[in-house]
């Protein structure tokens, strides 16, 4: 098999960031894909719908001629939203979703929700609309292990939440953990979950082990290769709970090379071959279609793209860096030899 055609995919998780930096992150986030969920995390963040429209105004004015890639957008929650702007939100025909970041999670998050409890009135709304709640499923207690944030968050806060709303839709993001993954897969179908590349190529002795590696630096951190490979599974199965989301998140070399690194891994450059290669590993390329295309827009109830594009069996190697904000940064998986590209 040389050539391997699928319905044109989305990306469910993104960060375009703003202003100079959209002129490389709305183009590289076209490549290949139909939509994209744009992350709210700015500084300030897009609290409203008009913050909301406004954003999409500037991405759109970088899209490139003849795209029709459309972002969707979302709002962040914090402990001030109001079951109004959600209403609003699901009027406004652009917002698709809106996004729990715990204060203090990662990247940009300090106006986040401080207690889940706080937010009663706003998640009875999105479940009476249908809007989708995109979680950042992990705790920020200080004596909670980094490792363990993910799985203390699943028992501590996810299980109630989802019987207290059991209608709400709610995707965790970005899962890295065994737990994640078995915890979506056995729940109903309003629970869902995006998965990065970086989680499935990578475990923390990628990071770790040898010298400190901060471009595999992200949030939710790498987790150990138990948990890779159980993301694998999942990713691979066929199982229509698990979709695309990168979390692609650049942020320049300076800042990821640093005594207090930042978070966060840009694949734009090359993400659906980095994911066609994932399963291409594991012998389930037939599953890549669904995992990449069809599972997410049945999530938010959206239509398939019209499109289909081509990944062809062609080795080729990936940049070493990436002209970003004046200066630079180093994209995922920098250097290496892929076996599949995107035909463009
Ligand atoms: C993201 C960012 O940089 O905005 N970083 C990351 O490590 N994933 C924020 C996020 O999605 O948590
Ligand atoms: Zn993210």
């Amino acid at each position: 098999m040389n050539t391997i055609t699928i319905i044109q995919p989305d990306d469910w998780h993104l960060h375009l960031r703003d202003k100079q930096a959209l002129a490389t992150t709305v183009p590289a986030a076209t490549r290949g894909f139909g939509r994209g969920i744009i992350m709210p995390n700015l500084n300030p963040p897009i609290t409203n719908v008009r913050l909301a429209n406004d954003y999409r105004k500037r991405i759109l004015a970088q899209r490139p001629d003849g795209s029709d890639w459309q972002p969707l957008m979302v709002l962040y929650l914090t402990d001030n939203t109001s079951p109004d702007e959600i209403h609003a939100a699901s009027e406004s025909g652009f917002i698709y979703g809106c996004k729990y970041y715990p204060a203090g999670a990662t990247t940009n998050s300090d106006s986040g929700v401080t207690d889940l409890n706080k937010m009663h009135a706003v998640f009875e709304a999105m479940q009476s609309v249908g809007m989708v709640l995109q979680m950042h499923g992990e705790v920020t207690s200080n004596e909670i292990d980094i490792f363990d944030r993910e799985a203390v968050f699943i028992e501590r806060h996810l299980k109630s939440l989802v019987a207290e709303y059991p209608s709400l839709k709610i995707v965790l993001e970005h899962i890295t953990t065994q737990q994640g993954a078995d915890f979506v897969i056995d729940a109903g179908d309003n629970v869902g979950a995006s998965i990065t590349p970086q989680h499935l190529i990578y475990n923390r002795n990628h990071m770790l082990a040898g010298g400190i590696r901060p471009h595999l630096f992200c949030l939710p951190i790498l987790k150990r290769d138990i948990h890779q490979q159980a993301l694998i599974n999942a990713a691979t199965s066929g199982s229509h709970k698990v979709f695309l989301g990168t979390d692609s998140a650049p942020h320049t070399q300076g800042t990821k090379e640093s005594a207090c690194g930042c978070a966060g891994c840009f694949s734009h450059h090359a993400a659906i071959e980095l994911y066609a290669e994932v399963f291409d590993k594991a012998g389930a390329l037939d599953k890549l279609e669904a995992f990449a295309s069809t599972n997410g827009p049945d999530f938010y109830g959206l239509p398939y793209n019209q499109s289909t594009i081509e990944l062809q069996k062609q080795q080729w190697k990936l940049p070493e860096s990436l002209p970003f904000e004046n200066t630079q940064l180093i994209p995922l998986g920098a250097g290496t030899t892929l076996n599949w590209k995107l035909a463009e």
